[in-house]
């Protein structure tokens, strides 16, 4: 059965003038609002304002306008699992997130790995005319890990990104390879690194819980070898390198460590690493399974400082939407993965923002300037640029509620938890969402 779309308005516009609450962007100090103008799908200069046709919007004290947020890490399941996620509705769910753009992961059926595949996600994205999709291809052929895509065919259907995501490039010569690629074509190479001879049976973090239930552990050095080795290849080869869903200490350690070596790496980490621990598996609930695993509490912690000190640039949502079949089973059989869009923001507002970790404005930062800088773009707030706004309430709190979701899915261990700090309205060029 499919789940039914809460409510929510979509309203097309010509012109639309946003006036009230508070403008934050990136660098910039946060002003009140000085009126925002858009016209037809762009800032634009302020104009007459004796025109019939203009939609106005008047927000609240309490509500914020900044640049609109782009994910960098999120699955659809199109094609191939569209029961877990389409992309229609993840889409919409994205938005929902105060997300206007979003990159999707290839770990499809079929992957992504051919320009015919590429072309057809960038339709559907257009089709679904909601948050922005774009494409991130496959880094070889089938996500076998043994042969290199077309990175010319990719590039040139319009991928932004290569990854095997859920899969790590294990093999250093082809890693070496394409990280020589990424300079050429100018795109990033983004790793999920594990190394799968030491994870390999493990099935939750190798720590407390698993020596508790006499589970099988993935150890943490199974991700920050092949961040150190992901490095080495990154100095050699000058090649455009991020680093995806970063769990542990220690690959936050050789991180920080790179970067002062003035070697160009990024990476991003998810709400969930750094909200979670370990702890949360002690009952076996499928819905705290994610890969990498949740970690301990020290992990975490560095998670929280390495986005503190800029060693995490980025944070993504690995969007993992799965269909009760592959979640309500028992826990070694589950698949790893949450839901991320819908309560990312809230979840980095109170324990990054609230928790005085990271200021608003160094916050927002990782969820858009930083992400957009690693795929060439610049941010979207001049006259003349693509009207892409986020607007967000912070004196908003509220219940996570399962018939609130707008993902197919529902594999989320946040539903009915109370969050603080609620996206209120999307500006898409020329559409206003309002939930
Ligand atoms: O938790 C995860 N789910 N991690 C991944 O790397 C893949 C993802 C998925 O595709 O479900």
């Amino acid at each position: 059965l499919v789940r039914k779309v809460p409510h929510y308005q979509k309203i097309r516009f010509q012109k639309l003038f946003i006036k009230g609450g508070r403008l934050i962007i990136p660098g910039c100090k946060i002003t009140l609002n000085p009126g925002i103008y858009i016209d037809r799908g762009r800032i634009v200069k302020p104009f007459a304002l004796n025109c019939s046709q203009i939609l106005i919007l008047e927000l609240k004290d309490s509500e914020y306008l900044s640049p609109g947020f782009i994910d960098l890490h999120a699955h659809l399941r199109e094609p191939g699992n569209s029961e877990s996620e389409t992309i229609a509705r993840g889409t919409l769910s994205a938005v929902a997130g105060g997300f206007c753009e979003v990159l999707c992961m290839p770990n499809t059926y079929p992957p992504v790995d051919r320009g015919s595949l590429v072309r057809y996600l960038i339709n559907q994205g257009k089709k679904a005319d909601n948050a922005k999709l774009l494409v991130i291809g496959a880094a070889t052929k089938n996500r076998a890990g043994k042969e290199l895509v077309s990175v010319e065919e990719l590039r040139k259907a319009g991928v932004v990104a290569l990854s095997d995501d859920g899969l790590p490039i294990g093999n250093d010569k082809l890693m070496y390879e394409l990280l020589l690629l990424s300079r050429e074509f100018n795109l990033p190479i983004i790793n999920h690194c594990e190394v799968l001879a030491l994870s390999k049976g493990g099935v939750i973090n190798d720590g407390k819980i698993a020596r508790k239930l006499g589970l099988p552990g993935i150890p943490d050095i199974a991700e920050s070898i092949m961040v150190l080795r992901d490095i080495v290849l990154q100095e050699r080869t000058q090649g455009i390198l991020h680093l995806a869903h970063i769990s542990t200490e220690k690959s936050v350690k050789i991180i920080r460590w790179a970067k002062k070596q003035g070697i160009r790496v990024s990476c991003e980490t998810t709400p969930h690493y750094f909200t979670l621990t370990e702890e949360h598996c002690r009952h076996l609930d499928p819905y705290y399974k994610v890969s990498p695993p949740l970690r301990s509490k020290r992990d975490v912690e560095a998670i929280k400082e390495g986005l503190v000190d800029g060693t995490i640039d980025i944070i993504a949502t690995d969007h993992a939407p799965w269909h009760m079949r592959y979640k309500k089973v028992p826990w070694i059989k589950a698949r790893p993965g949450i839901i991320g869009f819908e309560t990312a923001f809230s979840l980095g507002y109170e324990e990054l923002v609230l928790k005085k970790y990271l200021s608003l404005e160094n916050y927002i930062a990782c969820l858009t300037q930083k992400p957009r800088k690693l795929i060439g773009r610049s941010l979207l707030v001049k006259e003349g640029d693509l009207a892409l706004i986020t607007i967000f309430d912070l004196a908003q709190n509220w219940l996570y509620r399962e018939d609130r979701i707008f993902s197919r899915s529902v594999n989320s261990p946040f539903i009915n938890k109370e969050l603080k700090g609620k996206v209120t309205k999307v500006i898409i060029e020329n559409k206003l969402f309002i939930f």
